[in-house]
């Protein structure tokens, strides 16, 4: 029987095809390309054959991750707690599903994961993957006495890397777990368990330097978006994952998008977490401000209302159901307007916009200006906050406050 192992190349899933050899299955390694760092592809996924995998191949999911999920979750200015961009969260449910295509390939019984029983990717992996296969068999060794007994630690893994000529980079491990894709690296575990520790002092950021390292000059971006999509930097027309990077650059090299925080998992616990999510930070503030100029008052505020809604089924890994269709419908119709373009001032860290205009801007300047009339005569504020006032009238008389 075999399995499809969804394989970065990383010390545990290198174990994991190992592991699973022992009991039996034919491995089939998938690595998901996400934008993740990796010195050499070809090298990892030689590994895994070199390991005793049936089969090991690379499938390249940027672009649909950031224009069908990132993007769409963009539109929603979706932040888990207000405050994290979810880069983490999105990539799961494709990885879910790319693996089970797969699956369908080579005629896999199970999909395999090297997530935890403590966190919030067993989740996402398995919604997602039960969402789209209900009868899907998935093996997470984590979850396995039998697995946790044989590797408590890093050193028993080493050990049975040893044991198995399994190739193992003598790079130094980190005091702390990374995760990445070209919207973000999460620092997690380790040093960073506790809440005191600094994490500018332990982490080695892959994407930002630190506000203190950038350019002391400020660094000025236009990003152009059409019906709420992003669609160009700097006037030039790009596909979605190129957005991403070249506004991570951008970004990065300015400071923009760290945040350090102490987050609610699905599981229940509290975990502390560092993100440096460039790219995405200029664009959720380039979109927030696209749409102040074009998006209706009541429509923007039912917006907000949701949009915490849509970040939390995004962390817990509902991507797959009829709920989040018809969120996704209902984005899609209310970004309609939200075109033109936003320039962005980065300066250490901050970002100021600058300039905004679209061809379906609602701000009109004769309505709001002091000096000009417009379609509003001031007289009718009267009438409207007489009415407005009603119940604070009636209250007022019949409960005085004191003041
Ligand atoms: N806490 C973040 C999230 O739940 C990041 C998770 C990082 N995952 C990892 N395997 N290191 O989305
Ligand atoms: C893990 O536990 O596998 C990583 C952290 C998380 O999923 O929240």
């Amino acid at each position: 029987e075999s399995v499809v192992l969804a394989y970065s190349g990383g010390l545990d899933t290198s174990v994991l095809v190992g592991w699973l050899q022992d009991k039996g299955y034919d491995v089939h390694c998938l690595y998901v390309e996400l934008g993740q760092p990796c010195e050499d592809r070809e090298a990892i996924l030689q590994k895994a054959l070199d390991i005793g995998a049936k089969s090991s191949e690379l499938v390249d999911v940027r672009e649909e991750m950031c224009r069908d999920i990132a993007f769409p979750t963009l539109q929603w200015q979706a932040r888990y707690e207000n405050i994290y961009l979810l880069g983490t969260s999105i990539a799961r449910p494709l990885i879910s599903k790319v693996c089970l295509q797969r699956a369908r390939e080579v005629g896999a019984v199970a999909f395999v994961h090297g997530a935890t029983g403590k966190g919030n990717d067993q989740c996402r992996f398995q919604l997602a993957a039960e969402a789209l296969d209900p009868t899907v068999n998935v093996i997470a060794p984590w979850r396995m006495d039998e697995f946790r007994d044989k590797f408590p630690g890093r050193t028993e893994m080493l050990a049975y890397c040893a044991e198995k000529n399994i190739p193992v980079k003598a790079s130094a491990s980190k005091p702390y777990s990374s995760d990445e894709n070209c919207l973000h690296i999460s620092y997690e575990a380790g040093d960073l368990e506790d809440p005191t520790v600094d994490g500018e002092t332990v982490i080695d950021f892959g994407m930002t330097v630190s506000a203190q390292e950038a350019p002391d000059k400020e660094e000025v971006v236009t990003v152009g978006f059409e019906s709420g999509v992003p669609v160009s930097v700097n006037g030039e027309q790009l596909s979605a994952a190129e957005i991403v990077e070249t506004l991570n650059t951008i970004g990065g090299r300015n400071g923009c998008g760290r945040i350090d925080i102490i987050e609610n998992r699905f599981v229940g616990m509290k975990s502390r977490g560092v993100y440096e999510a460039p790219g995405m930070t200029l664009l959720y503030a380039a979109h927030q401000a696209m749409e102040q100029l074009t998006l209706d008052r009541d429509l923007t505020h039912l917006r907000d209302q949701l949009s915490p809604v849509v970040a939390e089924m995004v962390y817990y890994g509902h991507w797959y159901c009829a709920k989040m269709d018809a969120l996704l419908a209902f984005i899609k119709e209310a970004q309609k307007p939200v075109s033109g373009e936003i320039t962005m001032s980065l300066y250490k860290g901050n970002i100021r916009i600058s300039s905004r205009t679209s061809p379906n801007s609602l701000y009109d300047e004769a309505i709001a200006s002091m000096e000009k009339g417009g379609d509003y005569n001031q007289n009718d504020a009267t009438g409207f906050l007489r009415i407005v006032g009603l119940p604070g009238r009636v209250q007022g008389t019949v409960r005085p406050r004191e003041y």
